[in-house]
């Protein structure tokens, strides 16, 4: 049967709920991260320069032509500074050094500079939540017992119990077990992650002080902005009150915590926008926030906040299309309110990757696929996790001695398939680690990855990667502006914008469609007989109109 599509021409205008402002048209101009695509390198897994089996930067900055050919704006490194690497670098001990596993500063200063005569722009990651236990701060508070001295950059506390045995209250890592943690000298120190993540206490004017100062040291080097990690955990409620449940607080939960989403963090990020604000040329903050709603997360986004923060909803969105619709329209609509783009995310080195997500095997594949042009069609920008314009599944047989997440060795199951994800990316079909490097890799690769490869997916237009390389550089000349849903058969979510309908098919059945427009671009083979659209099961397809 032959659905009937409305026209998407001489509809009413959208209301500001329904879109965002006109999306810029490059991103040279004013406001380029509204509308930016931005890749995320997982530094250690990204690219092997000397060939230890670890990623790093000089890696990285000669893989960036790739990424200037992929079609993207700008990359975010993930944390490459000095560390235990108790948590994949999450844990720093020096904000200003790069890691030596990952190279120095020089390396650094090359990737931005050469980045820039890409025309890319770099953002880094900054940890404010915590610091290693290896911080020289930490190390400090550690030797010196006085609550008044050191430990005042930090949450130190006196345990419960007759003898001070357990702990100052009933919180929960997110990493699993309690996150406090008792010294030698029998005080408890808090760590929303990890024992070695001990949590800063930004009551402290001296932290501020130090992060403006880091903060600082990256603008100068020439950084065009920040991935703040954990955003919406550095204030914790007054007086650290039981939760009471003795729920496990997980990151990617929507539970009210007395440890997250506290009002206290916007005056924080607000001073943050004043520094960023200080710089020339429109250096971005983009919020890495687990908040409990659309409205609760668009407050990071104010105006003289931070620009940009994760859309989690999105990302944890069933393949369903009524619970895609809705998330797209609550997302559009709390980021209008306040003048914000929406920023939209599949999958980064926190999660299942999208395709195993999406049920695995050739159907998680195409719904992945399916998923992508649905997302490069939407208002606002969009982040690109390394490997997923090559359609990478999660690897899931791990075996657990070569796994290194801590989370998977705190945590009862929830949040602990993190490595799964951070998996080397091949470049070439053949050779040691497929062309990650010249030796192994830190985490092994299966087989079946030199298919995968860019190599192997170059020039061969049915490829996961010509379908992120051909929508990247479609989008760049499609006129943007706002969206709204036409309707449609059951099952097909159609949106139009400026010039362009995108239809996606989320039913295992193919659905008929009088053709709406010139074919752009499809996630399948499209079969058009006639006049009619026969549009593959799991599939996605832009038209111009
Ligand atoms: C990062 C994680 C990290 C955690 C603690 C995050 O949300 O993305 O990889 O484990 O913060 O720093």
């Amino acid at each position: 049967m032959t659905h009937e599509l409305a026209p998407a021409v001489g509809l009413p205008a959208p209301t500001a709920a329904e879109g965002q402002s006109p999306a810029s048209s490059s991103s040279e101009g004013r406001d380029w991260w509204r509308d930016a695509v931005i890749y995320q390198v997982y530094v250690r897994s990204f690219a092997d320069s000397d060939g230890d089996g670890i990623g790093d930067l000089r890696g990285a900055t000669e893989r960036l032509p790739h990424l200037a050919e992929l079609g993207i704006d700008a990359v975010w490194l993930t944390p490459f500074y000095a560390s235990p690497q108790a948590d994949g670098g999450y844990d720093v001990a020096d904000y200003r050094a790069v890691d030596p596993l990952f190279g120095d500063l020089a390396d650094a200063d090359d990737l931005v500079r050469t980045a820039h005569e890409l025309g890319l722009r770099v953002i880094v990651d900054v940890v404010p939540n915590h610091t290693s236990d290896q911080h020289p701060w930490f190390l400090a508070a550690l030797a010196d017992p006085d609550p008044d001295g050191a430990r005042r950059r930090y949450h130190f506390r006196p345990g419960r119990g007759a003898h001070g045995e357990l702990p100052p209250n009933d919180w929960e890592s997110v990493f699993g077990g309690p996150a406090w943690t008792r010294t030698p000298d029998g005080a408890w120190y808090l760590h929303l992650f990890a024992p070695e993540q001990p949590d800063l206490n930004w009551d402290n004017q001296e932290v501020h002080e130090e992060f403006d100062s880091v903060l600082r040291f990256w603008l100068d080097l020439g950084v065009d902005g920040f991935r703040i990690d954990v955003a919406h955990g550095m204030v914790k409620a007054a007086g650290m009150p039981d939760i009471g449940h003795g729920e496990q607080a997980s990151l990617i939960g929507s539970q009210t915590l007395p440890f997250f989403d506290q009002d206290g963090v916007h005056e924080i990020h607000r001073g943050w926008r004043r520094l960023l604000d200080s710089y020339p040329g429109e250096r971005i903050g983009v919020a890495e926030a687990w908040a409990p709603s659309a409205e609760r997360l668009a407050l990071y986004v104010r105006p003289d906040e931070l620009h940009q923060a994760f859309n989690f909803q999105f990302l944890r969105c069933p393949w369903e299309p009524a619970a895609m619709r809705s998330v797209i329209d609550e997302s559009l609509a709390a980021t209008a309110s306040v003048g914000a783009p929406t920023t939209w995310v599949l999958s980064n080195h926190d999660v299942v990757r999208h395709p195993t997500r999406y049920g695995g095997g050739a159907q998680g594949l195409r719904r992945a696929r399916a998923a992508a042009l649905l997302m490069l069609a939407l208002p606002g920008s969009t982040y690109i996790y390394q490997g997923e314009e090559l359609g990478l599944p999660e690897v899931t047989d791990l075996p657990s001695e070569v796994r290194q997440d801590p989370a998977f060795f705190r945590a009862a199951g929830q949040d602990g398939f993190r490595d799964g994800c951070r998996v080397p990316i091949p470049w070439t079909a053949k050779g040691p680690s497929y062309g990650f490097g010249e030796g192994g890799s830190w985490l092994p690769q299966p087989a079946e990855w030199g298919a995968l490869s860019v190599a192997a997916q170059t020039g061969d237009p049915l490829s996961t990667l010509e379908l992120y390389r051909s929508a990247l550089a479609l989008r760049r000349q499609l006129p943007g502006g706002p969206m709204r849903w036409l309707p449609g058969p059951d099952g097909l979510l159609v949106l139009a914008r400026n010039g362009l309908v995108c239809t996606l098919n989320t039913t295992a059945s193919v659905v008929e469609l009088p053709t709406p427009g010139r074919l752009l671009i499809s996630s399948d083979v499209m079969d058009q007989p006639g006049d009619t659209a026969r549009i593959p099961a799991d599939s996605c397809a832009w038209w111009a109109i």
